[in-house]
């Protein structure tokens, strides 16, 4: 038997139904949030990736997958959004174009080589938004809401906002040479590839899953402390708004991110419930000032997050929130026998686009099977069609609960659906 790729899975059943309620709730709030629904391949040019989210990344040095095309050309899937949906502003004009700021949200399929494991997978589903053309921290702030917002519309509690900020970028030189005195004399004590992050990007070891816990780490000195006049301030806005929001949240100076591109804010939104496990963020981003013109664009500033969509299921599914998921159908048409089987499916039909779900036997069941049958779909109304309905016009239907049957003409059938199915 073929077998699903490691760190893939399939949706169908309930979860695809809690699903598609959810995608739907962000589709609703981005429309409110007045952003644009982007859509960017799948694969792109390796370099894009290479050059977005940084050379000395694990991403990049370690979980794309890929490959060459028919054409020889090196092509990458997408780990990540951010890098494709600039490429995609840089191409399309949009600095010319578009009403300033541009708002961006997307939503799709990434691919990561990473050990599988709960809350992480080789192919997940991440939803996004990139804002392009404000400096002020009013972006940063209403970037770090939608995800906040989002959970507050689902009802999540455990939800917990850590924010950081990494500064201008000669902030960011300051702390890189801060970071590179304090290192040097731990060099050694250090995992390979952090040895090799000392040298191309020293940023890179404090984002370090094998040495995460070592009290080397702990002591690192912290952006905060390397942040000129201007990072400072804009950081405090943030934080204002966000306050002035409601919006909760801790400072957390240890908050790096493991992308290139971050300038002054980063923030990650974590979900703390029972249970979780370790793969317990949902959700991260932050600006990115710089990347649109290392990637040849015009200098443009920009702000985003991205959410993965198995961690907030699973979010969802621990803290057991009831999502108002339809488990039922509206109507089962039984044909009586071959004869009616035309007229029984115009009128599935005609149910179905007056907004009705409706099924009908597609196995020639007898009565008893077709009433278990619909007892298993938890049908609300039995509408039978035997010779004499087809003749009359006048349907047979049979409240499912109670019991109880009526006799309707067809013409009438949908205002008696109308008034005794609530929506
Ligand atoms: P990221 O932190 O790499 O950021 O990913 C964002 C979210 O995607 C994570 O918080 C996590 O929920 C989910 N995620 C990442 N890897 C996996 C995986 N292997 N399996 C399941 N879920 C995963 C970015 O991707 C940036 N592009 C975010 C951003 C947008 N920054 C600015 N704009």
């Amino acid at each position: 038997m073929i077998q699903k790729a490691k760190g893939t899975y399939d949706v169908f059943g309930e979860y695809g139904k809690r699903l598609l309620y959810v995608e739907e709730l962000i589709e609703g709030l981005m429309e409110k949030y007045n952003y644009e629904y982007f859509r960017t391949p799948i694969f792109e040019s390796s370099n894009l990736f290479h050059r977005g989210v940084g050379e000395t990344t694990d991403i990049v040095t370690k979980e794309t997958y890929d490959f060459k095309d028919r054409g020889n050309r090196d092509m990458t899937l997408r780990p990540e959004g951010t890098a494709g949906i600039v490429r995609s502003y840089i191409e399309n004009k949009m600095y010319g174009s578009h009403t300033v700021p541009v708002k961006a949200w997307y939503y799709g399929p990434m691919f990561r080589y990473e050990r599988p494991q709960s809350g992480r997978f080789r192919e997940f589903y991440q939803f996004g938004v990139e804002v392009f053309g404000s400096e002020d921290a009013l972006a940063d702030a209403e970037v770090i809401s939608i995800p906040v917002n989002l959970f507050k519309l689902l009802g999540l509690k455990g939800i917990k906002v850590n924010i950081n900020t990494l500064g201008d970028s000669e902030s960011r030189t300051l702390y890189r040479d801060a970071l590179i005195e304090y290192f040097k004399p731990y060099i050694d004590e250090l995992c390979e590839d952090c040895k090799e992050r000392f040298l191309k990007n020293p940023l890179r070891i404090l984002d370090c899953k094998v040495d995460k816990d070592n009290p080397i780490m702990k002591n690192a000195p912290k952006t905060i402390d390397y942040l000129t006049e201007t990072s400072k301030k804009h950081f405090e806005e943030v934080r204002s708004y966000l306050d002035s929001m409601g919006i909760e949240y801790k400072v957390d100076t240890n908050l790096v991110r493991g992308l290139d591109y971050y300038t002054h804010t980063v923030f990650e939104v974590e979900a703390s419930v029972e249970g979780f496990g370790s793969q317990n963020v949902l959700c991260g981003g932050g600006r990115y000032d710089n990347l649109v013109e290392t990637l040849d664009g015009p200098k443009t500033s920009g702000v985003g997050f991205a959410l993965g969509m198995e961690r907030l299921m699973t979010a969802i599914e621990y803290e057991k929130v009831d999502l108002p998921i339809i488990n039922d159908i509206d109507c089962y048409i039984i044909p009586m026998s071959e004869k009616e089987k035309e007229y029984s499916l115009n009128l599935v039909m005609d149910l179905r686009l007056n907004g009705f779900i409706t099924e009908i036997d597609y196995n020639n069941r007898n009565l008893k099977n077709n009433f278990k049958q619909a007892d298993r779909l938890n049908t609300k109304f039995v509408i039978i069609i035997g010779e004499e309905e087809v003749k009359s016009n006048i349907i047979t239907i049979k409240d499912n609960k109670s019991k109880e049957e009526y006799k309707i003409e067809k013409e009438k059938l949908i205002d008696f659906l109308d008034e005794n199915i609530c929506k």
